[in-house]
């Protein structure tokens, strides 16, 4: 009988056109394989390409054969190795604050910290668009949820206004949205914490690495100094290596070790994952950095342009998130798939990733990308869309 109550669930799930399914990828692109076929690599968070490169490479095999392939605990009891110390006194450094904490992964910081810091009694004030991991965080925690619209912060204000509690407020936001690209509008957020005395916490596991001096993110790109409590990362997208980290102060870090479920009773990351994200972060801060920044941005701004030339309503932006809105579930995977079988991989992306009616391509651009290689790719991509009428 349950069996059969999943089965029916995974009918209507299919019947919506939402079913998900695993495809097996070789590479880390820019060009990969899929069942056999080469094609260009259009939906990777790999932004800089140092997934590959030969240094992190080099970081994590080392750091393998000389310190095991496990840390064999949790960090809370023998699992916390010098290499978590340094990878976070070099996050301080690099973001600019007092300390830092390691989590084994984005989702893992994400609902640790979030229903850490909030429980009963307290309220979680999140962007309608921020990524599910800090959605899950906010339910998991018991508080009272309060979603705000996408990166209207004079709305946010009034919700603030309006929604009281003695116990803690937090306003959580993802820097760079992960499915739309933008930024959030760091300087509104950061007086609207302070005027209302309410935490700041930002996820910027799109920013880091690819926004800022130094690749130090989205609080960095608008010049931000304080005024954030909690800056979360990711270390498995733009820094090619696997784990996550909050950027914060003694005292938070403290609580986050004491409190967190997601820090407390899981293995800790081990010494390759540690090794590569600490040679990542010297080489985000690098003149190769630099330069890898530079071509990534030239590519985003051509990517864009190309786009819009062809008719698709695209937004400016810096970041190298371009999604490609098609709104129908069904429409949307056609487009992937033909796309495909044209010699270019670009996900579709369906709810609940993204709200009901807002199905779309999400197109990442790289580094490593050839701009002819990026020119096909928007040719293909007009061709389809005039088939499907989305441009
Ligand atoms: C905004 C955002 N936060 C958190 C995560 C989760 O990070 P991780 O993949 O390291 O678990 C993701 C990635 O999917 C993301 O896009």
């Amino acid at each position: 009988m349950s069996m059969e109550i999943l089965q029916q669930r995974l009918h209507e799930t299919a019947a919506k056109g939402l079913l998900r399914s695993l495809r097996q990828v070789e590479g880390v692109g820019p060009r990969v394989e899929l069942a056999g076929r080469d094609c260009l690599l259009l939906c990777s968070n790999n932004y800089l390409g140092l997934a590959d490169h030969l240094v992190l490479k080099r970081a994590a095999v080392e750091a393998t054969f000389r310190f095991g392939t496990s840390s064999g605990a949790s960090r809370l009891v023998s699992g916390n190795l010098a290499l978590h110390d340094a990878l976070e006194a070099a996050v301080a450094s690099w973001k600019g604050t007092e300390t830092a904490l390691i989590f084994n992964s984005g989702y893992a910081a994400n609902t640790g910290i979030i229903a850490a810091l909030a429980g009963r009694g307290d309220i979680v004030f999140s962007d309608r668009l921020n990524h599910a991991s800090i959605v899950d965080g906010a339910l998991l925690s018991g508080a009272k949820l309060v979603r705000y619209p996408h990166n209207d912060a004079a709305t946010l204000g009034k919700l603030l206004e309006q929604h009281q509690t003695s116990g803690l407020r937090l306003i959580v936001s993802d820097g760079v949205f992960s499915m739309d690209g933008d930024l959030a509008p760091l300087r509104e957020l950061v007086a609207l914490a302070e005027q209302h005395a309410v935490l700041l916490m930002v996820d910027d596991a799109h920013g880091g690495g690819v926004v800022g001096t130094e690749g130090r993110g989205s609080a960095a790109q608008a010049g931000i100094k304080s005024g954030i409590h909690l800056q979360m990362g990711t270390l498995g997208k733009a820094l090619g290596s696997f784990g996550a980290y909050v950027a914060c102060s003694h005292q938070l870090r403290e609580y986050l070790i004491n409190r967190s479920r997601s820090l407390i009773f899981s293995t800790s990351l081990p010494p390759g994952a540690l090794a590569a994200s600490l040679a990542a972060i010297e080489l985000v801060r690098s003149a190769e950095g630099e330069q890898l920044r530079q071509q990534l941005a030239g590519k985003v701004a051509l990517f864009r342009v190309l786009l819009q030339q062809a008719g698709f309503s695209v937004p400016d932006g810096c970041t190298p998130i371009i999604p490609i809105l098609v709104g129908d579930p069904v429409v949307t995977m056609d487009f992937s798939r033909r796309l495909l079988e044209a010699g270019f991989f670009v996900q579709g992306i369906r709810p609940p990733t993204v709200p009901t009616g807002t199905s779309r391509l999400r197109c990442t651009i790289m580094a490593s990308h050839d701009p002819d290689d990026l020119r096909s790719a928007v040719d293909a991509i007009a061709t389809v869309g005039r088939r499907l009428e989305i441009c």
